[in-house]
């Protein structure tokens, strides 16, 4: 088996050391952090290794190092790890879906990848309890995908490859529009509903229906046939009607509103060709120089 050293045992470097230690995908070698304490704290989440500062780190060909410090510390780690060990034969990863693979270029002559788990860790025993079906995408050197992919599987994620032109910065934008910015639409409906007169409970309880079901028509059949509402309806007096009851309560709430409106007044363009949404356009047009 495969040894495993680990670099950072925080909330994503303890899931997966403790993910790949239990079934079975690496053998756990060294564990480093910032401070001996910390480090032990992981080693002992993780259930095997050894506690060992970064300078004795002494992996051998066919080891595999993951780099699970934050993202501004990977490169910094990287060219520490650089000056400590021979890179030749290693496979090395970082866990980062913002920063690329230049970040590891000090340890060029290694295999090098990123292993970017698409998930929420927060607490490291809940994750490792819900790591079933999680996609981590895979980029970087074959052989380092060839060995990583495998272990993917193994501790029950599905493995999925980035083409090495693939720019991650716009692949981890993809992921926050999806992930964080859903979390803040959800916001922005629920203080049009407060600027309304509705209180939360009410709010989250009336949306919670039609936010699901969007979700799953979104992810059924794309975000084209999936969409509804009075954009898509070309109902061009709605739209001017809503823009201008949120203005009267919050200017920013909006700004937002107009310019999501913009952008769904493209997809219903894609969803009905032939629709006359002429007035609608209009109308957005005038609000945007408002
Ligand atoms: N959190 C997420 O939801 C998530 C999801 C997917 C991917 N990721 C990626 O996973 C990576 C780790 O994120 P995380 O959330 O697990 O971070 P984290 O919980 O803050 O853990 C980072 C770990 O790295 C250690 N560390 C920091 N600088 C170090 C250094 N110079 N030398 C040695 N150890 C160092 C920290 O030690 P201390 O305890 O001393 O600070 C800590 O153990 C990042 O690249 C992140 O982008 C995170």
């Amino acid at each position: 088996m495969a040894r495993l050293w680990i670099i950072g045992p925080g909330a994503v470097g303890r899931t997966l050391g403790r993910l790949f230690h239990i079934r079975g995908a690496f053998e756990i070698a060294g564990i480093a952090a910032r401070t001996a304490e910390r480090a032990q704290a992981g080693r002992a989440f993780i259930g095997a290794g050894e506690v060992i500062e970064l300078a004795a780190f002494s992996p051998r060909p066919g080891d595999v190092v993951m780099l699970s410090v934050r993202d501004e510390a990977i490169g910094g780690v990287a060219a520490r790890l650089a000056e400590v060990v021979d890179p030749a034969g290693l496979i090395v990863f970082h866990c980062s879906g913002a920063r690329d693979l230049e970040t590891l270029a000090p340890l060029r002559g290694a295999a090098l990848a990123a292993l970017h788990p698409v998930k929420a860790f927060a607490d490291p025993a809940r994750e490792v309890a819900t790591f079933a079906g999680v996609v981590c995408t895979l980029q970087g050197d074959p052989a380092a995908l060839d060995a990583l992919a495998p272990a993917v599987r193994t501790i029950g994620g599905e493995p999925v490859a980035l083409e090495a032109g693939v720019d991650r910065r716009l692949y981890h934008a993809g992921a926050v529009f999806a992930s964080n910015y859903l979390t803040t639409l959800v916001q922005a409906a629920l203080d049009a509903h407060a600027a309304a007169g509705i209180g939360q409970a009410d709010s989250l309880r009336i949306l919670a229906p039609i936010l699901r079901d969007a979700l799953g028509a979104i992810l059924e059949r794309g975000p084209v046939q999936a969409l509804t509402g009075p954009i898509a309806r070309g109902d061009a007096a709605t739209v001017a009607a809503q823009a201008e009851g949120l203005a009267a309560h919050d200017p920013g709430l909006a700004d937002l509103y107009k310019e999501l409106g913009r952008r769904t007044l493209d997809l219903s363009r894609r969803k009905s060709p032939d629709r006359d949404l002429t007035a609608l356009a209009q109308v957005l047009a005038k609000l945007a120089s408002d």
